[in-house]
């Protein structure tokens, strides 16, 4: 059955399910696991203009359903990822969301003309929304004129649709959704992780070499359901939803709460497979109720 509404912008998705940057590297590490192409994107680690080292480590760990990562943006930069990581995801047949990292508008809009300007980046998807990261991140998208000027920044700079990716972290995600929407974004993206801390008892020390990390996985997805409804109904883009997807059953509640597309995240570290195990399963239950994705998205029944 055909879908309308599976559309970023100029993008049309082959199908909603999409893989949630910082989880796959460039996305590359999972065509050992399986053909990256068959999903609507692959969504990668955010691209700086310069190379990063991030955060100290360590930099990732365990939680009760779910993990705690502090990465601090590590990244090849931008000219790295152009020359030795996209002609490989172009070979390998990806739609390719690249995720754009900037400390200003400026570096927003850079960033994206040199996306702009080669072949196989298909779509942008800004980060405003980093919580382990000192300068930009959640510095610039927890105020919606932060947001309104990195998104006009980079619209200025770019033809390809353009997702905004936004924190959890603010009292009222549904006047940042409409900054972006109104700066000339495609979609926005729903939600990041949301910043936690774990202590080892033994030691006393912090778990993680930045002390605090960003919370993900299946402990927050009923915050990211709630924030995936608030928002589809504040603003006409598209919402993807994110935020402790690990089988076909949550993407559905996604959908059903007004979710377009979602991306898989932390699932992948538990199983590399999960993005392509979550699409399937939709795709099974999808034509087992005879229905299209259009009749899913937003369709929760609110009596
Ligand atoms: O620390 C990190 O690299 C996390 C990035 C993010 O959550 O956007």
């Amino acid at each position: 059955m055909k879908s309308e509404r599976l559309r970023i912008g100029t993008l049309k998705l082959r199908n909603p399910v999409l893989t949630a940057s910082g989880t796959c590297g460039y996305g590359l590490e999972l065509a050992r696991y399986f053909d990256i192409a068959v999903l609507g994107a692959i969504c990668t680690k955010g691209l700086s203009l310069e190379p990063r080292m991030g955060n100290p480590p360590p930099r990732t760990c365990e939680t009760p359903a779910g993990m705690l990562n502090s990465i601090g943006l590590a990244n090849v930069g931008v000219e790295a990822f152009v020359r030795d990581k996209l002609p490989e995801l172009r070979a390998a047949g990806a739609t390719v969301m690249a995720n754009v990292l900037g400390t200003s508008p400026d570096e927003f809009a850079r960033i994206a003309a040199r996306l702009d300007a080669v072949e196989g980046v298909h779509a942008l998807e800004l980060n405003l929304s980093c919580p382990n990261v000192k300068e930009g991140g959640l510095k610039i998208g927890t105020d919606p004129g932060g947001v309104r000027e990195a998104v006009a920044a980079a619209r200025g700079a770019t033809k390809r649709p353009i997702v905004v990716k936004l924190s959890p972290e603010t009292a009222d995600v549904c006047s940042l959704a409409r900054a972006a929407a109104d700066a000339g974004a495609d979609a926005v993206s729903v939600m990041n992780t949301i910043r936690g801390m774990s202590i080892d008892i033994r030691t006393r020390r912090p778990r993680l070499g930045n002390i605090l990390g960003g919370l993900s996985g299946p402990a927050i997805r009923p915050i990211a359901v709630r924030l995936v409804f608030e928002v589809s109904r504040a603003v006409s883009i598209p919402v993807i939803g994110i935020g402790g997807i690990m089988r076909w059953e949550d993407a559905v509640e996604m959908m059903l709460a007004g979710a377009t597309a979602v991306q898989v995240g932390t699932a992948s570290f538990v199983n590399p497979r999960a993005a392509l195990d979550v699409l399937q399963g939709l795709e099974a239950w999808r034509r087992a109720q005879k229905c299209g994705y259009d009749d899913v998205i937003g369709a929760v029944r609110i009596e």
